[in-house]
């Protein structure tokens, strides 16, 4: 039987840790959908049409090395405003939502536009300045030159493009539960998250 926990939320707020976890404790398959966009920007920024890399996007570009980079963050959230781009991506992602056993997806628009009847949605929000701290960690953990002031840049820049496209903007459902991490430990998060997937299961 299909099961689907919907997490929507802005850069670095800490969906793709909730949605994780949720995967690992219920037992269901997880979609990072950011990924996703991340391997059409990164085709884009390698010359390549970004409709036709999203047309053929395969497995291994998604599992590919290097998609975790600021400036392939940014070519995604650019791909990502292309209608022809979200349509050749819209069919694997709703039958993913879909499959048996349960799914957890996580992205901008699962609740809203890939899953729309999913039985739990959650919303993760946390500062813009916190999401920065967080997101700039990971990045010179993983090797990479750049300052604070450029990850919070960058954040602003792809909140106001990903909450403003006209196809599928970042917004909550109707129908989700915000839980703003700012002041919460992944803990805490986590368990706020497993309350509103338990109430759903009934
Ligand atoms: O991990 P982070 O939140 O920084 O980014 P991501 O989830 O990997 O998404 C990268 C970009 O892909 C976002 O800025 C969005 O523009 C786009 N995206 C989207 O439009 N719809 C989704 N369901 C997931 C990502
Ligand atoms: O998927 P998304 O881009 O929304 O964020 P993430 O990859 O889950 O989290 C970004 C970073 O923030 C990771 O290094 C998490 O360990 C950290 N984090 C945190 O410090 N506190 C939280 N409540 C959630 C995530």
């Amino acid at each position: 039987m299909a099961f689907t926990i919907a997490i929507d939320g802005p850069a670095a707020s800490g969906k793709g840790t909730i949605a994780r976890q949720l995967a690992a404790r219920f037992g269901y398959a997880h979609l990072d959908t950011g990924l996703l966009y991340r391997a059409v920007g990164k085709q884009m920024l390698d010359g390549r049409d970004p409709l036709d890399a999203a047309q053929a996007l395969t497995p291994e570009d998604v599992a590919g090395e290097g998609l975790r980079t600021n400036a392939v963050g940014q070519a995604a959230s650019r791909v990502a405003a292309l209608p022809e781009v979200r349509k050749a991506l819209l069919d694997f992602q709703r039958a993913f939502a879909r499959r048996d056993g349960g799914a957890v997806l996580d992205g901008r628009d699962i609740g809203t536009v890939i899953c729309p009847e999913a039985e739990a949605k959650i919303f993760v929000i946390a500062s813009p300045e916190t999401r920065a701290e967080r997101r700039h960690k990971e990045l010179v953990e993983a090797g990479h030159d750049l300052s604070y002031d450029e990850v919070l840049a960058d954040v602003h820049e792809r909140d106001e493009r990903d909450m403003g496209r006209a196809d599928a903007p970042l917004k909550p459902a109707a129908d989700a539960v915000t839980i703003d991490t700012t002041a919460l430990g992944i803990d805490e998060a986590v368990a706020r998250a497993i309350a509103v997937v338990e109430a759903a299961r009934g």
